[in-house]
């Protein structure tokens, strides 16, 4: 008889308890960054250094409960062996700049400029720069690890830029074309075979690049939108791969917002949880009623999943990048977001979501 186990009544909800917002100052980032660019290189070939969040209290360290930012760094003529990994991660370049080899796909990066890494994806990267290559990097390991499948490979099968293949091409008869559909009722409840589990429709994962240069281009039209526009001055950065969940990668959406000076949003809050990486200007926030200031080169977690919070432009205005779990929080079907306090409370894809007054401003220019 086992008695490992046991039975816990579970009669009532645990209240959540959600981690505080915290800032993380420029200065604290520029000192590690200098710091890990002072070490011998580690055994691994990595400098890097990730933030934890002093509500964590899991050994893998994490930002929000599901996401961590590690701060890489590779100093002039380094690179990093080859790694692959069931976690996806989107990446901006904040230093410098280098070249990112993710699978098949090789591309330089520069600062600000985005990018996402498909999972199981041999990934490295080159500094064939003069100055410091920084890079932030976002990933769901945490919420893998807590999982226990967080699966890294530190020598993957590198594949070359030129080797073909597709893995999205189709090659062949599917056994699955000859298993058993069977309706059951009429509300669209099915039986269905084995071989539906083993081979699924595939959606092609690449990793794809939002250059700086060309993303600051269309920036200046959501920066100058009326300030009375009640979405937000940004722009997603849109990977086709997670089709309706709006995905940069298919855990998190990366937005770049542009704010006009003293705009203010609506307090609002989502089930999503929120990480705001600014590099330009400054702004302040009210996050579950604490108010607080930032500026260029902070990094903050923003918005705790559900926590009431808004943010604001001062008289510079503002740009940040938004890392946000939105894409898996809709996969789980828990995206639960209200857009303003007096909002209703909405089930993202699976219920009518909220309109802008973007109608309006389009026809009054
Ligand atoms: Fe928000």
């Amino acid at each position: 008889m086992s008695s490992a186990f046991r039975f816990v009544e579970v009669d009532q909800p645990r209240p959540q308890q959600p981690w505080p917002s915290i800032i993380v100052p420029r200065q604290a980032i520029e000192h590690e960054i200098e710091r890990l660019a002072s070490i011998a290189l580690p055994a691994t070939g990595r400098r890097a250094s990730a933030i934890s969040h002093p509500s964590n209290t899991h050994e893998v360290p994490c930002f929000a409960p599901g996401i961590d930012v590690t701060l890489h760094v590779l100093k002039p003529g380094e690179r990093t062996p080859p790694m692959a990994r069931s976690a996806s991660a989107v990446d901006m370049c904040i230093g410098g700049s280098g070249v990112a080899s993710i699978g098949r796909h090789s591309f330089a990066v520069e600062r600000f400029d985005v990018w996402n890494t498909p999972s199981m994806e041999p990934v490295s990267f080159r500094n064939d720069g003069k100055d410091l290559f920084v890079r932030l990097s976002y990933s769901n390991a945490p919420l893998l690890e807590k999982l226990e499948v967080h699966v890294v490979d530190t020598a993957p099968r590198t594949v070359s830029a030129h080797e073909g293949g597709d893995s999205a091409a189709p090659a062949g008869p599917r056994a699955r074309d000859k298993a058993e559909v069977i309706d059951l009722g009429s509300e669209g409840a099915k039986l269905m075979g084995y071989e539906y589990l083993v081979d699924i429709d595939i959606v092609e994962s690449r990793p794809l690049l939002w250059p700086w240069a060309e993303v600051e281009k269309h920036l200046a039209k959501v920066y100058h939108r009326d300030l009375s526009y009640t979405g937000r001055h940004l722009y997603l950065l849109y990977n086709p791969a997670t089709e309706r969940r709006m995905g940069t990668s298919h855990c998190f959406f990366a937005t770049i917002a542009k704010y006009p000076p003293n705009k203010i949003d609506q307090p609002h809050r989502h089930t999503s949880a929120a990480i705001n990486y600014y590099f330009f200007g400054h702004g302040k926030s009210a996050v579950m009623g604490e108010r607080m200031e930032w500026e260029a080169g902070d990094l903050h977690f923003s918005a705790p999943g559900w926590a009431v919070h808004n943010h604001g432009s001062r008289e510079q205005g503002f740009c940040a990048l938004t890392i946000q779990d939105h894409p898996l929080q809709i996969a789980m079907e828990s995206l639960i977001w209200q857009e303003t306090l007096k909002s209703p409370i909405v089930k993202l894809g699976s219920q009518r979501g909220f309109d802008t007054n973007i109608g309006e401003l389009v026809r009054a220019a």
